[in-house]
C-alpha cells in the first residue's frame, strides 16, 4: 500500500490508450490511493464511466453540471482535495488546452484550479507526437512545472511503429510513488517506538496494568512511516492493529520484556521516541498458583521496574535523538523538565491531565513540547494524529539539527 491515503485525481482523455486507465486505476486503488476519475467527452467514447466509477468506487465526474438540479462539480475543490493529478492518456488536443488555458470542459478546469503536482502521460501516434507543435506544448507544460511521462517507443494502436505508446500502467504508478517519495522527510532513518501499557504479573490471572490504550504511540509510528522512516514499534498489550510496510511490530506484556526489546534495537536507531506507559513498580514475587482469597487483609511486595527511557539515555549516542513523554498532574512544567534532564532526553513531550480531552484512551491529545535548551512551546487541542505529525515534525527538525 504504497499510496496509503493519498487522494489522486486520474484524468482520462479520448485516445485508444484510455483502456489502460482502467487498469492504471485498478492499480493506484490497490496501492491504497483514493482515486477521482475526471474524463474528457470523447474519453467516454472508448472507455466507458461505469467502468471507471465501479473500479475507484466513486462517480466519474465529467460534465460541469452533475444533473439537471442545479448541482454542479466543482473543479475547485477537487483541485484542492488532491494530492497529485494524473492525465493518463493525455491527448494532443488536450495538452493544446492546458497550454492556452482553454478551459472548455471539466478535465482543463480542473487542471487549471490544481495546487497540486501534475503528472501527464502522452499517447498518441508517431507523426502526431513528433509534430512541432506537440513538442513545443510539452515544452511549455514542462515550464509550468508539470511532469511529462514520456511515452514509449513500439508498436501504436494506428499498426504504426514509433514514438508515442503510452507509458505503461505499472511505470506510472511507480513514478507516482516516487513522487510521493520524494516529499518524505524520513527516508532512511530507523525509528524506534515504545507505546502501550506494560503489565505486571502478580499470579497466572492477574496483573498491575493501566489505563494507557497505546493510540499515541500507534499514531506517531504511522506517521514516521509515513515519513519514509523505518519504525520498529515495541508495544504492550493493546487491541490496535497496525498495517504498513515500513513498520516493524514487537508485541511484549512486562516492563522488563519491553526494556530488552528496547535495548536490543536502540543501538541501530536514529531515534527513538518513548512513547509507552511503563508500570514503575513490579510484583517482587510472582507466584506461580492464584492467589486464593483470605479473610484479613493481604499485601503484594512491589519492587521498582528499570526506567527503559533513562537505560536507552544513558547509552545514547551523539547522533542519537531520545524523545520522552510526560503524563502530569500536578506542576508539569517543572516535572517535565526534571525528566527531560534525569533520563538524559533531546526533548520531552508534555500531556497534562488537567486538560478536557487529553490523556488516556480519547482520541485527542493537547501537548507541550519542552526541549533541552528550557524552551517551551504549546500546541492546541487536536486530533491524536495531529498531534503525531507535529511530534514528527518537531524529531525532523531535530534529526537535522544533530
Ligand atoms: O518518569 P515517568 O514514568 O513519568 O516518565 C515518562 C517517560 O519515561 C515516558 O517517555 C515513558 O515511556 C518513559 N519510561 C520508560 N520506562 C519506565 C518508566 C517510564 O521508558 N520504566
Amino acid at each position: 500500500m504504497r499510496l496509503k491515503g493519498k487522494h489522486i485525481i486520474l484524468g482520462v482523455t479520448g485516445s485508444i490508450a484510455a483502456y489502460k486507465a482502467a487498469y492504471l486505476l485498478r492499480g493506484l486503488v490497490k496501492e491504497g490511493a483514493e482515486v477521482q476519475v475526471v474524463m474528457t467527452p470523447a474519453a467516454k467514447e472508448f472507455i466507458t464511466p461505469v467502468t471507471m466509477s465501479a473500479l475507484s468506487s466513486r462517480p466519474v465526474a465529467s460534465e460541469f453540471f452533475a444533473a439537471n438540479d442545479g448541482t454542479w462539480h466543482s473543479h475547485v475543490d477537487m483541485g484542492q482535495w488532491a494530492d497529485l493529478m494524473l492525465i493518463a492518456p493525455i491527448t494532443a488536443a488536450t495538452i493544446g488546452k492546458m497550454v492556452a488555458g482553454l478551459a472548455d470542459n471539466l478535465l482543463v478546469t480542473t487542471y487549471m484550479s490544481a495546487k497540486c503536482p501534475v503528472y501527464i502521460a502522452p499517447a498518441m501516434d508517431l507523426d502526431m507526437f513528433a509534430h512541432p507543435s506537440t513538442l513545443k506544448n510539452l515544452e511549455i507544460l514542462q515550464s509550468y512545472g508539470n511532469i511529462i511521462l514520456e511515452p514509449g517507443e513500439g508498436e501504436l494502436a494506428s499498426g504504426l511503429h514509433g514514438k508515442g505508446r503510452m507509458m505503461e500502467p505499472d511505470r506510472i504508478i511507480d513514478e507516482v510513488v516516487k513522487s510521493f517519495d520524494s516529499k518524505k522527510k524520513l527516508l532512511t532513518k530507523k525509528v524506534l517506538v515504545t507505546a502501550g501499557p506494560t503489565y505486571e504479573k502478580i499470579d497466572p490471572v492477574r496483573f498491575i496494568g493501566n489505563y494507557s490504550s497505546g493510540k499515541m504511540g500507534f499514531a506517531i509510528a504511522e506517521e514516521l512511516a509515513n515519513q519514509g522512516a523505518e519504525v520498529t514499534l515495541v508495544t504492550g498489550p493493546v487491541s490496535l492493529s497496525v498495517n504498513h510496510p515500513n513498520i516493524k511490530r514487537v508485541n511484549v506484556e512486562s516492563a522488563s520484556e519491553m526494556l530488552k526489546a528496547s535495548k536490543s534495537v536502540f543501538p541501530e536507531m536514529d531515534a527513538a521516541v518513548m512513547c509507552a506507559a511503563v508500570a514503575d513498580y513490579k510484583p517482587a514475587n510472582i507466584t506461580s498458583q492464584k492467589i486464593k482469597r483470605k479473610e484479613d487483609e493481604m499485601s503484594i511486595e512491589l519492587e521498582a521496574t528499570k526506567d527503559i527511557a533513562a537505560t536507552l539515555g544513558s547509552i545514547k549516542k551523539e547522533n542519537q535523538l531520545l524523545v520522552g513523554f510526560a503524563l502530569e498532574t500536578q506542576d508539569e512544567l517543572k516535572n517535565a523538565a526534571g525528566k527531560l534532564q534525569r533520563k538524559n532526553l533531546d526533548f520531552i513531550v508534555l500531556n497534562s491531565l488537567q486538560d478536557k480531552g487529553a490523556g488516556f484512551g480519547v482520541v485527542t491529545n493537547k501537548i507541550t513540547i519542552l526541549s533541552k535548551d528550557n524552551k517551551a512551546q504549546e500546541f492546541e487541542l487536536k486530533q491524536k494524529t495531529e498531534v503525531a505529525a507535529d511530534i514528527v515534525e518537531k524529531i525532523v527538525e531535530e534529526l537535522g539539527n544533530l
